[in-house]
């Protein structure tokens, strides 16, 4: 979703900023721009286009010389990419936002709630507004605030703006002051030597500095050229740790791979075994999760599970639930984050919350963690990017150590969220009915998956061969029963957020009352159908299926008879445990998405519309 990136120092600012933005691509946007503080005009000077980076750059250098040319030289601007809220992907509504004399400008992420009511206050004073946005409203409204001070004048707009924000602001009159702050959207603030950065992740920065301060909520960072302090909005000064990240320069980089998406695919074995790496007890049958070392009391007397979650992570949440209640006994309940947020949930003392999400920065994942401390509850996070609002709001939780994931449709961040869960029960389980031998079984499958992941990988060619049947089909559709069910979801869903077709996921008995009906040699199925102990109903529904003349497309494992002579297509993929078997049987489901999406052309990585990380709600 949106990106900021933001800088202030004696270096050019523009090639920073845009490189920073190249670095923020991943999260999704439909247009871009920037502002700088001319150095010899002393003006601030603004660029913006619809689409990608790439296409602002060529406007910038496409304009010519006098008149026309921007003068884009300062060493301190601010940018932005947009994802659409208020407003179509216009160049009018991309970022920076400039009061009406231009001479404020502003870059946002977030929605500003009572938008309407300030526009109309503004608009009564004379404002005329030259776009659709929420964003312009915060430039004119810091402006009318506006005596001399940005950073006053910024504290004083935010008190009366409501909803989400992360800002960057700068101002003509102050070319020695980046401001910055946040309510709800992520930003942080990047510290170097003579200059500092702001940016929506620390993937825009971590180039120049790895020094980084995560600003709070209600933080307002005023920044200058020797240092920086922070305030809170009631302008009480507050003291953030500056901390040391690793720098992983390797971030962005697609290596040998067409696309991020691939890599991630190919990167799964390595992130399972980052994922697992000291935290399987292979001599005891049991997960050692430093991040739940001060829960395990608490632990002990839990008697009901709630994971919260969204989009893919959502479904890695499904297979949790069935792991948890399998192997630890305790009932557990999966619910989208958007719908626990508002459904005043009913949390019992014993009741222990678990939040799930890749980015940790998801903003209906982390309302659903407040509302659920609001209730007294214990929220235990399962993040993969270290840092992250969620990851840091939480009361403890579990890194999943997947690495950098780029491309908007997850990946391995999935299977290791399934992993960190099967970690999770595996660690309840054996505090309450999983015997010692039952945890060496776990441990030591879970230990052999990476091994089982690479031998599946080796599936790309011929998933590659099938997508050439398929690619141009308009529907899909995905079965799965019991802990494929989860699977049927996600494959599903990876199919729709890259290809564009229509595809639903289904419990495999559930097609009878309903989908069934779409039947025909024109929507194929994929049916997820390893061997175990709903083999033979999951053999009925594919004889449902070619009684109708669907074409099917199974996913099975060693000997699948008689399911064989009812499928166009076997994918056989190795076996394992069958609570485990969800890792193994998503992978082909990713690379028939992937191959599917790249032979219709789509932008794999970048999906139409889609975003990575979702700061609104
Ligand atoms: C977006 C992404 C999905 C992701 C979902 C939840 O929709 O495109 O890939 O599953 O957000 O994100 P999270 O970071 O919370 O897992």
């Amino acid at each position: 979703m949106c990106g900021i990136v933001a800088y202030i120092g004696d270096k050019p600012a523009l090639p920073i900023l845009l490189n920073g933005l190249k670095r923020l691509e991943y999260r999704g946007y439909d247009s871009a721009g920037v502002s700088v503080l001319g150095a010899a005009s002393g003006r601030i000077e603004t660029v913006k286009s619809v689409g990608k980076i790439r296409a602002l750059e060529s406007k910038i250098s496409g304009m010519g010389d006098g008149g026309a040319k921007p003068d884009l030289d300062g060493v301190i601007g601010i940018s932005h990419t947009r994802w659409a809220t208020h407003g179509e992907p216009t160049v009018a509504n991309a970022h920076p936002h400039l009061s009406a004399d231009g001479r404020i400008a502003v870059v946002h992420n977030g929605i500003i709630e009572n938008y309407a009511t300030v526009k109309k206050i503004l608009e009564s004073e004379g404002v005329k507004f030259v776009s659709d946005t929420d964003t312009e409203v915060i430039a004119h409204w810091i402006s009318r605030f506006y005596e001399g001070n940005l950073g006053e004048a910024v504290q004083e707009a935010l008190k009366s703006l409501e909803g989400a924000f992360g800002l960057a602001v700068v101002c003509e009159a102050e070319p020695d002051v980046l401001i910055g702050a946040r309510r709800g959207s992520p930003l942080i603030l990047g510290v170097g030597e003579g200059e500092s950065f702001l940016a929506s992740d620390v993937s825009a920065v971590v180039e120049h500095t790895q020094k980084i301060v995560y600003l709070e909520d209600d933080d307002v960072v005023e920044i200058t050229r020797g240092g920086f302090s922070i305030r809170n909005v009631l302008r009480q000064p507050v003291r953030r740790e500056t901390l040391e990240i690793e720098a992983d320069l390797e971030i962005a980089k697609k290596g040998n791979f067409p696309h991020f998406m691939l890599k991630e695919i190919f990167e799964q074995p390595e992130a399972l075994r980052n994922c697992t790496r000291g935290r399987l007890l292979l001599d005891e049958g049991n997960a050692k999760l430093a991040g739940l070392d001060n829960s395990m009391r608490e632990l002990r007397s839990i008697d009901r599970v709630i994971i919260t979650a969204c989009g893919t992570s959502y479904y890695a949440a499904m297979v949790g639930e069935y792991l948890i209640e399998e192997w630890a006994g305790i009932p557990v309940e999966v619910e989208y984050a958007s719908e626990f947020r508002y459904r005043n949930p009913i949390i019992g003392a014993n009741t222990l919350i678990f939040t799930v999400s890749q980015s940790g920065e998801t903003a209906d994942t982390l309302a659903a963690l407040k509302e659920a401390k609001r209730k007294g509850a214990t929220v235990l996070s399962i993040c993969n990017v270290v840092g992250s609002t969620i990851a840091r709001a939480a009361d403890g939780g579990v890194y999943l150590h997947a690495g950098a994931e780029i491309g908007v449709a997850s990946t391995k961040a999935f299977n290791a969220q399934v992993v960190v869960l099967a970690l999770v029960a595996l660690l309840l389980g054996r505090q309450r009915r999983l015997s010692f031998e039952q945890g060496i079984e776990i441990t030591r499958a879970l230990g052999a998956l990476p091994g089982l992941v690479e031998e599946t990988l080796k599936l790309s060619d011929e998933i590659l061969s099938i997508a050439g049947d398929y690619y141009t089909c308009a529907n899909f559709l995905y079965l799965g029963r019991h802990y494929h069910y989860p699977v049927a979801m996600e494959g599903a869903l990876k199919l729709k957020e890259i290809s564009y077709i229509h595809a639903e996921g289904y419990p495999a008995a559930e097609m009878k009352h309903g989908p069934i009906a779409l039947i025909d040699a024109n929507m194929p199925v994929v049916i997820v159908a390893p061997k175990d102990a709903l083999f033979d109903k999951v053999v009925s529904n594919a004889m449902e299926i070619k009684a109708r003349g669907g074409r099917l497309i199974m996913v099975a494992t060693g000997d699948s008879a008689p399911l064989d002579k009812f499928a166009s297509h076997i994918i056989r993929i190795p076996a394992t445990l069958p609570a485990l078997m969800p890792v193994l049987a998503s992978v082909p489901l990713q690379l028939l998405a992937y191959h599917i999406a790249v032979l219709r052309g789509n932008d794999v990585d970048m999906p139409r519309n889609l975003a990575k990380s979702v700061t609104v709600e």
